[in-house]
């Protein structure tokens, strides 16, 4: 079965109580409970993790490189920040869908910008956690559009 890592980045330990009116009442329990479901229909295997740390996200995606076949990414604020990021991103020439719970472009301006995007096949955001299940299925198709071509 393809495995997807699903990383998300700092604070976002804390949905549910952080902002609900802008993140949602869901707790990052809850959409890993929803990305478990979601995945097991898809054919897909997950890894759900969370961290407050760039270093180790930029550890988790050269991870992913070797031993993943897709991203599901919410950097969280590191998204309009780090080079970083982008640069691992780029490196793991994996099929990447970036997440975001809000509406980044109905925000400030600062969240208009991300590095995350420069490297991703795509974007959901706006959606709040139905957006990651969105993601597991954008990643399905990229992964088995990738097995198509090697096929041929
Ligand atoms: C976020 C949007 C970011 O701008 C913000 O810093 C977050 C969460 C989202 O999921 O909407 O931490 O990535």
């Amino acid at each position: 079965m393809p495995i997807v890592f699903i990383l998300n980045g700092p604070n976002l330990n804390l949905l549910g109580v952080r902002d609900p009116s802008i993140y949602g009442r869901d707790t990052l329990g809850d959409i890993e409970e929803r990305c478990t479901g979601r995945a097991a229909a898809l054919g897909l295997e997950i890894d759900f993790r969370q961290t407050n740390h760039e270093g180790q996200l930029v550890d988790w995606i050269q991870e992913a490189r070797e031993s993943a076949d897709g991203i599901v990414l919410n950097a969280g604020a590191l998204t309009h920040t780090s080079v970083a990021l982008l640069d691992a991103l780029s490196a793991a020439e994996l099929p990447v869908v970036e997440v975001h719970l809000s509406n980044i472009f109905r925000r400030e301006n600062f969240r208009h910008h991300s590095y995350v995007s420069l490297a991703a096949n795509g974007v959901i955001c706006g959606l709040g956690a139905h957006g990651y299940e969105l993601a597991l299925e954008a990643i399905a198709s990229l992964i088995e559009g990738e097995s198509d071509e090697a096929a041929l």
